[in-house]
């Protein structure tokens, strides 16, 4: 490997939300950003603009959507025009402003539990509702419901659908086939879609994401989709996102709601960055998702032999591992507590995702593996005394 992803790096004292919520000798395995120093290329554009030492508003340039969209092009084999992309301050600033563009206080929004929660609360500080259409576990992975979804998508106060595409906790990377029948279902009812691909470049190796727009003329009409960098080269403090959306008149509407939220600029930094990443950080990026697979390779052998009784969830996609722990007998927040307080381990208790989740935890494997095991050692210590 040309990049070492098993250097430790110090984030204690960098105001970091990971590392700085609690005391030192906790090891911070919960929310989604990496232990990782991000891609040199990307370091190295920051550097540059650093020492222009001017720092004033932003406006970015063509090379902004040339690099998002020959990204796209080239890894996805998706075509994105420069004049569909429309730049705020990160995915959930994203989907909240579509929320608000499309749907009224009162109607409803449709998501496929247990999910990301701040979906949960983007559609209730819209004033909406969020309606579920529960993902299907058979105790290793998850599908989805099409019957139980088309049931809900004909209720007319569902207006949009967010779908998670790849599904932050549930690991899946959502095939062609499921998103055909999934868009189809959104397009007879006439709902609109809208895709947050924010983990689209983190998939185990053999594992290929469809963007759902690409897919036919039709979905790409009556869809958006939420991008950034940040999730795969670590970038989320740099506050940079784009939606594409094709319609002019469905991004007309989400362009006053980005307004009207005053989440409508973002800064230099975020804008070399993405730039940097896209143009020159293929390299590191497949060798990042090398690194994450045997995370996860090394997550569930530690886990067969030491804690047999935990099911942990193939991932697909995201660093993010979903673990089944509901032969433990107590739930998520239970477990997370104990965690936290006997093993000094923060996880996210699976409840937080809905329903769904409790029984479960989630768990970050994006750090170097000497630390993924240290924290292993740490469950395996909680758990045993549970069991
Ligand atoms: C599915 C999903 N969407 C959005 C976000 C957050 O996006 P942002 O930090 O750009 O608001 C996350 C972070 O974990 C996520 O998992």
């Amino acid at each position: 490997m040309k990049y070492n992803f098993d250097e430790p790096v110090n984030r204690r004292g960098t105001d970091s939300v990971k590392w700085d919520l609690d005391k030192e000798g906790v090891l911070p395995m919960w929310v989604a950003d990496m232990d990782f120093k991000t891609a040199p290329a990307v370091t190295a554009a920051l550097v540059k603009r650093a020492e222009h030492g001017v720092f004033g508003y932003t406006h970015p340039s063509a090379s902004y959507y040339t690099a998002l969209s020959g990204w796209f092009k080239r890894r996805h084999n998706w075509s994105i025009l420069p004049g569909w992309v429309l730049y705020t301050t990160g995915v959930v600033p994203a989907l909240s402003a579509v929320i608000k563009a499309f749907c009224r206080p009162g109607e409803k929004v449709l998501v496929q539990t247990p999910v990301y929660n701040c979906f949960f609360s983007s559609i209730k500080n819209n004033g909406c509702e969020t309606v579920s259409s529960p993902l299907v576990y058979d105790g290793g992975s998850y599908r989805m419901d099409f019957t139980d979804f088309e049931q809900k998508v004909a209720d007319p106060a569902v207006k949009l659908f967010l779908l998670c595409n790849p599904h932050n906790p549930a690991g899946r990377v959502w095939t062609e086939a499921e998103l055909r029948r999934i868009g189809e279902i959104c397009l007879k009812h006439d709902i609109l879609v809208a895709a947050d691909e924010i983990h689209c470049e983190l998939t185990a190796p053999g594992i290929a994401y469809t963007p759902f727009a690409s897919l036919s003329p039709d979905f790409l009409n009556r869809s958006v989709t939420c991008i950034s960098p940040s999730k795969a080269f670590n970038l989320a403090g740099l506050q940079t996102a784009n939606i594409v959306a094709a319609d002019k008149d469905l991004r007309a509407q989400i362009d006053r709601a980005l307004n009207i939220n005053e989440v409508c600029s973002i800064g230099p930094f975020g804008a070399e960055a993405l730039i940097a990443a896209y143009n020159e950080g293929g390299e590191w990026l497949d060798e990042l998702n090398v690194y994450l697979h045997e995370n996860f390779s090394f997550l569930c052998e530690f886990c067969a032999r030491n804690l047999p009784q935990l099911r942990v969830t193939p991932l697909e996609g995201t660093y993010l591992a979903w673990v089944n722990c509901k032969a433990l007998g107590r739930t998520s927040e239970e477990l997370a507590k104990e965690l936290l307080q006997k093993g000094r381990v923060r996880v996210n208790a699976g409840s937080l995702y809905g329903a769904e989740g409790e029984g479960f935890i989630r768990l970050n494997l994006a750090c170097p593996r000497a630390q993924l095991a240290e924290a292993l050692n740490r469950m395996k210590t909680v758990f045993d005394a549970l069991l």
